[in-house]
């Protein structure tokens, strides 16, 4: 009889695991911190591993527990997670956090359900941290999964409709004694060997009865879904200079970036270009795309944000500002300008 699918894809785990910052080697007898895995799990969303290490060893050296993280203050959260992008994740983060202490007394709870409920935890999260913090047999499906199954099943349709027919393949193959394992192997063979571009299909321990194997046609799956024309927006930023510091705001609670310290600008409603800028740059949301100019300005206007709450800020020392990336660069591009 052929070996199964959850005995390869673990045995080769087994061997060829990532080490990665919040991962419990396999084999090892330590037991997941379920803070750590939670936290990890929403900074990958959307993230890189790579992006995501420095991250998150900041993070857990400064608010080594849960109960930590819910007691620090908005502002100081809000600015460690400044580059990692998706703002709104790094608030229901932190309310999170506040709700595991006020409602749980401060440990995780262990079920996908009692996960879900949790603010800014889904169901890629709830399951996640089931299975890799609490050992339970949850069915986790990111991305690195759904182009494995979909590839080995040879799912033809598009997702995110696939999403279902993926789930149904993987659960009743989750292996009841190793489920956090059985994850992370699926994404880390995602990752460095079903490759979305040049699968190394010769090295995959799932090769043998992978019905996407040996088709030329293998990176067209997982098939995804027509792309929408995103729409096009341009917003203006001011830089208010005065005795070596800039004028820096905070974003609005709600809304994109919100929370985050800012300069002071328009709200990016504008369609069309605006002209005479001294530095500009071409940022991707999820839902459009912003090309942002920053203008030199000499006073603060009466009226609109500029006038709103912010502080005159060293220009020296920008990086603890804590300015998302987008700001970053529009700062960075003007300063080259000028050197
Ligand atoms: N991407 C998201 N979660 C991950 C994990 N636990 N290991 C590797 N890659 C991941």
């Amino acid at each position: 009889m052929s070996v199964s699918f959850p005995a390869r894809i673990l045995d080769w785990y087994d061997r060829a695991a990532r080490v990665l910052p919040w991962r419990i080697a396999p084999g090892s007898d330590i037991v997941p911190d379920p803070y750590r895995i939670w936290l990890a799990e929403v900074m990958l969303q959307q993230t890189t591993v790579a992006a995501v290490a420095g991250y998150f060893q900041r993070f857990t050296a400064r608010w080594p527990t849960v109960a930590d993280l819910a007691a620090a203050d908005d502002a100081d959260v809000m600015a460690a997670w400044a580059g990692l992008g998706y703002y709104a994740r790094a608030r229901n983060l932190l309310a999170c956090a506040r709700a595991v202490v006020r409602d749980h007394g401060g440990r995780f709870p262990d079920g996908e359900a009692a996960l879900r409920a949790l603010p800014g935890i889904g169901d890629y999260t709830a399951a996640s941290v089931a299975a890799i913090a609490f050992g339970r047999a949850a069915v986790v499906v990111d991305a690195n999964i759904e182009r494995v199954i979909a590839r080995h099943r040879l799912i033809e349709t598009p997702l995110p409709m696939a999403k279902r027919e993926i789930r149904a393949a993987l659960a009743p193959i989750v292996p009841a004694d190793r489920p956090g394992d059985f994850a992370q192997a699926l994404m880390d063979l995602g990752a460095t060997i079903c490759t979305p571009r040049a699968p190394a299909c010769a090295a995959c321990p799932l090769m043998a009865d992978c019905r996407a194997r040996g088709r030329a046609d293998v990176e067209r799956l997982p098939v995804k879904p027509p792309k929408k024309a995103k729409a096009h927006r341009h917003g203006l930023a001011h830089w208010i200079e005065r005795d070596a510091r800039v004028w820096l705001v905070r974003r609005p609670g709600k809304g994109m970036l919100g929370g985050m310290r800012a300069l002071p600008g328009g709200d990016w409603t504008d369609t069309r270009p605006i002209e005479s800028a001294v530095a500009e740059v071409d940022h991707g949301f999820t839902h459009f795309d912003l090309t942002l100019k920053l203008v030199r300005r000499d006073a603060l206007p009466e009226n609109g944000d500029a006038a709103a709450e912010g502080e005159w800020w060293p220009i020296s020392d920008l990086d603890a500002a804590g300015l998302p990336t987008l700001y970053r660069k529009l700062i960075d591009k003007m300063l080259e300008r000028d050197a």
